[in-house]
């Protein structure tokens, strides 16, 4: 069987998904899951975007040891030179530089002739050449572009010394033999095909980025460039479960291999959508909640029969085990670990300290604790980076007669601030108190509340997204006491949104919190 090569980009095109955004302990302990799941390299972001991303990615070069780390930049030196100061640190640094060729962008987006794009991209990957031994090219929107000027563009980036060139479906437009077809063309009609590696990278506008990428691959490209979740720009990317799945399900056809340690597949999976706040659909092939629950008679009875009835894979295959270890009161430290394990997260022996003491708290209100309680422990308790606010305390008075009132004390970069307002609810009380105290200008779009179990003792999940400027952010909390757990999804939004102005608005330009409202 042949090597595909599996180039995740989780972390910058992922990160690119509304309401996604990972700080960068976050994203630290996402590179550290991505090496045991295997991956051959880890797009670790764009550096010249912002000051966040560049400490990301410089952060992430200097933990990964295995995975190529890879930083993108447009074809300009000033941002070449400053995706190679963030990535140079790596065992294995690649430079990615893109520029896109059909002559939609090239009329409306850059206003550059089809010439001046090829002198960009000599130059920019000869310089980018010069510093890293290892450049990948992208020709941005390459499956809107014309075909022969597209070979051209790869003909001379070859030349130039890119050993991956990649064929981005960048709005999700292609069909699948269609993009069979680009892939071959390109393979026949470029010279210097043969020194370089090719690379596909699909969008899921109409739901076709996994069968467009096996179809690339079926074609001859050995890198497939894909996301956990598939989550991504607008409808997001080739989702990574799905094509490794693919080729492993259907080796029998496809004769490719990845080197993808599988099991480590859903714990992966679980990890992505705690860090980013966006979860995934139940129907989800692969890592959904329902990819192997089995309703109808017919099939629970073939299931119990033989599984291959009605199952392609094992969830074992995955990492997702029949048999769920259940925590509850009693559960020990042991347990608990085995439990983190199964989730995705290699915790230190300090930290599984810790999170125990907090688990056994929640044990002590709760009969039983589900895996999304777990998720929301680490999440909350091991790798937040501090916050800029901080709930310490809330009391909320409300009924029949009362007017819904809340007191609020919040934490502030270590100051503590305290205020008091009104409402129509208590929820509303409490939201109107803390946006007062922290002046935001961010509006709430969605707020949405379910109890993880039937019983009146559940933990309530409470998710809010905020807007502001374009911008959005996602915040999530969870309680048994629903009010604080509307409050601390609220806190966590703001958080989020405060992070995203810092790390998704170009450098000199962020604005950020201005203070809290004195009182
Ligand atoms: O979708 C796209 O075209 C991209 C490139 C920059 C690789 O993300
Ligand atoms: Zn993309």
């Amino acid at each position: 069987m042949e090597r595909v090569f599996i180039f995740d980009t989780t972390m910058r095109d992922g990160e690119q998904s509304p309401g996604a955004s990972m700080n960068i302990a976050e994203k630290l302990h996402l590179a550290g899951q991505m090496e045991k799941l295997g991956v051959d390299a880890i797009e670790a972001g764009f550096p010249s975007a912002s000051e966040g991303s560049f400490h990301s990615v410089s952060q992430i070069a200097q933990k990964v040891r295995n995975a190529h780390v890879v930083a993108i930049s447009r074809v300009r030196k000033e941002e070449i030179d400053c995706a190679w100061s963030a990535v140079k640190a790596a065992a294995r640094p690649r430079l990615h530089i893109f520029i896109a060729t059909s002559d939609i962008h090239l009329d409306h987006k850059l206003k550059m002739s089809r010439d001046k794009v090829i002198d960009a991209v000599v130059t920019s990957v000869r310089y980018a050449t010069s510093l890293s031994g290892h450049v990948e090219f992208s020709a941005e929107d390459a499956s809107r572009s014309d075909r022969d000027f597209l070979c051209r563009v790869f003909e001379a980036a070859i030349d130039a010394g890119a050993e991956i060139v990649n064929i981005p479906d960048t709005v999700g437009y292609a069909v699948p033999d269609e993009f069979f077809e680009l892939v071959s063309y390109v393979r026949s009609h470029t010279p210097n095909i043969h020194r370089a590696v090719l690379s596909v990278h699909c969008h899921d506008d109409l739901g076709l980025a996994t069968a467009n990428t096996i179809a690339g691959l079926r074609a001859g490209a050995r890198q497939a460039e894909v996301t956990v979740n598939g989550i991504g720009e607008r409808a997001g990317n080739a989702s990574l479960e799905e094509v490794v799945m693919s080729l492993h399900v259907r080796a029998d056809r496809l004769n490719l291999a990845t080197g993808i340690n599988k099991p480590e597949i859903y714990p992966t999976s679980r990890l992505v959508a705690t860090l980013t706040g966006i979860v995934v659909q139940p129907n989800k092939a692969v890592v959904g909640a329902n990819a192997f629950a089995h309703q109808s008679g017919i099939h629970q009875d073939g299931i119990l029969k033989n599984t291959t009835t009605y199952q392609i894979m094992e969830p074992e295959t995955i990492g997702l085990s029949r048999n769920r270890l259940l925590l509850g009161k009693h559960s020990g430290r042991h347990a608990l670990k085995k439990k983190v394990e199964e989730l995705g997260h290699n915790l230190s022996e300090a930290e599984l300290d810790h999170l125990f003491k907090k688990f056994k708290e929640l044990a002590d209100k709760r009969r039983e604790i589900l895996d999304e309680d777990i998720e929301v422990l680490v999440a909350e308790e091991i790798f937040r980076v501090p916050d800029v606010f901080q709930l310490d305390y809330l009391n909320v008075v409300s009924g029949t007669v009362a007017v819904p009132t809340a007191t609020v004390k919040l934490k502030v970069r270590g100051r503590e601030f305290q205020n008091a307002g009104f409402g129509v609810g208590p929820i509303d009380a409490a939201f109107n108190t803390i946006a007062k105290m922290v002046g935001t200008r961010s509006s709430l779009v969605r707020f949405s509340i379910q109890s993880a179990t039937g019983g009146t003792d559940a933990q309530g999940e409470v998710t809010v997204r905020l807007q502001e400027e374009g911008l959005t952010a996602l915040g999530k909390g969870a309680d048994p006491d629903i009010i604080t757990a509307s409050a601390k999804a609220y806190i966590d939004g703001l958080n989020r949104m405060e992070h995203l102005k810092k790390n998704l608005i170009p450098r000199g330009k962020e604005r950020t919190w201005s203070g809290p409202v004195e009182i």
